[in-house]
């Protein structure tokens, strides 16, 4: 019989580091290694997106399309991936879909392969143009489902959404678990149903949070799981990926085609152990996110939201209502139509059941981003948001009809070109600061001093 292959797309240069240190690793920090990363056999190299982008501009003052620009040119036999949040790029606001064509397109110029596309509610209208334009320019699109688990999230409404996914032209389909809920026994029944379902190949993305991936990742293996995302084993673990090297010595035995070089993934764990260590000394990377925490298992609420829970009320000296809290977040989960617990809906849903516990009168309390989420700027929710808490929320203003992105201004570009004037050096820089306004503004003042000073350095020089 022959051998079924199992790829791997490595993270450490992206969600690994975004997961376990903030993404606070430099380019100058991957530089050394990624000779090595290009020669070990990866399907891809998760590289760019999610946080590098801000985190590059805000905190690294590196200017984020350079940094494909050199990954691209150091990783010259990889595929780059990246993650870009459809209809959001990289943040949590919808731009309109010119900028997102504009977006996509940059990236693909510079050098990205593959871009996996999400949307935190699975709304594929939010997907679509991202889709479209990334096959246009000549990359390939992952379509990601976030995963989650609901009443209203069955086989069928997964299997729905990637045969809409296949219709656009995606390369592959992602299985995305952002909070490590996916467990062996569902990841083997998702990856089957989604197998039976469409002709592409599936990839499996999860963290180690709940302890569950390794066990998950060779269930879907079995399953006909054709990528898996791993990180090397020393930034792997905990709210990361499972360890690339560990994977790997796995699936070969058990007899599946895995195309790592095992001494060359040595060699990059090596490197990575003393970067590990710096971080962990600086107080960067906190041991606790490299535990195992089995908790949401039970009650589905992602780590990140329940510490987020615990700190709002602890600003407001209500600790004693965190259990109520707790048990209200899943009924306003439910009343907002169950949208996936991924940021922002998160946020909205923990802010809401804070609210709604310390007001002592459900929905008395709306902030404006539930409102905009009932108006239906944030996409379709799975489920329709109950009727009457629409209306009581909306208060007489009606949502609005299609998709928000069409109803926004397409002149966006335009502006910020305009507001930027000479700081602005070509079509990245504006796409820079469309995304992340005052950050990239920050950045490209310190980046034209830094320009001054080297020109009045030649020109003592040359005196
Ligand atoms: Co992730």
């Amino acid at each position: 019989m022959e051998k079924r292959r199992v790829g791997f797309t490595e993270t450490v240069l992206r969600d690994a580091s975004q997961s376990l240190i903030a993404t606070r690793l430099s380019y100058d920090k991957m530089e050394p290694i990624l000779d090595k990363i290009d020669q070990a056999g990866y399907y891809s190299v998760e590289c760019w997106g999610g946080a590098t982008f801000d985190v590059c501009l805000r905190f690294l003052d590196e200017d984020p399309w350079e940094r494909l620009r050199k990954l691209r040119a150091k990783l010259p036999n990889s595929k780059l991936q990246m993650l870009l949040r459809g209809q959001n790029i990289l943040g949590y606001k919808h731009y309109p879909d010119d900028i997102v064509r504009r977006f996509v397109r940059a990236a693909v110029r510079n050098g990205m392969d593959i871009i996996r596309i999400f949307d935190a509610l699975n709304d594929v209208e939010n997907l679509r143009v991202a889709i479209e334009e990334t096959v246009d320019a000549g990359g390939m699109a992952s379509g990601a489902i976030s995963y989650t688990i609901s009443p209203v999230h069955t086989l069928e409404t997964y299997v729905n959404m990637v045969k809409e996914l296949e219709k656009m032209g995606v390369s592959s389909i992602c299985i995305k678990d952002m909070a490590g809920i996916l467990t062996p026994a569902r990841a083997y029944d998702l990856v089957s149903a989604i197998k039976d379902a469409v002709d592409l190949p599936v990839v499996m993305h999860t963290h180690s949070t709940t302890g569950t991936a390794f066990m998950t990742y060779l269930k879907g293996v079995e399953a006909g799981l054709d990528v898996i995302d791993t990180a090397i084993s020393p930034f792997s673990g905990g709210t990361s990926q499972p360890a690339t090297e560990t994977l790997c010595i796995v699936l070969k035995e058990l007899g599946y085609e895995v195309d790592l070089d095992q001494p060359t993934l040595k060699e990059i764990a090596e490197y990575f152990k003393p970067i590990r260590a710096e971080y962990l000394e600086a107080g960067t990377l906190n041991p606790i996110s490299m535990g195992t925490d089995p908790q949401c298992l039970t009650h589905q609420i992602p780590g990140g939201m329940l510490s987020n829970l615990l700190s709002q009320l602890k600003m407001l000296g209500a600790s004693d209502k965190y259990e109520e809290a707790l048990r209200e977040t899943p009924r306003v989960r439910a009343d907002l139509g169950y949208p996936p617990l991924v940021t922002p809906t998160s946020q909205l849903i923990g802010t809401q059941a804070v609210q709604n516990v310390l007001a002592g009168e459900r929905y008395k309390n709306v902030g404006t981003e539930i409102r905009a989420y009932c108006r239906g700027e944030y996409g379709r929710t799975p489920a329709p948001i109950d009727p009457e808490i629409r209306a009581m929320i909306l208060n007489g203003e009606s949502p609005i009809e299609g998709r928000y992105a069409a109803s926004l201004p397409d002149d966006a570009f335009q502006k910020a070109e305009a507001e930027l004037g000479d700081r602005a050096t070509c079509e990245e820089d504006v796409l820079s600061y469309i995304a992340f306004p005052q950050v990239a503004d920050n950045f490209f003042e310190k980046r034209a001093e830094r320009i001054e000073k080297r020109v009045s350095y030649s020109i003592t020089r040359a005196d």
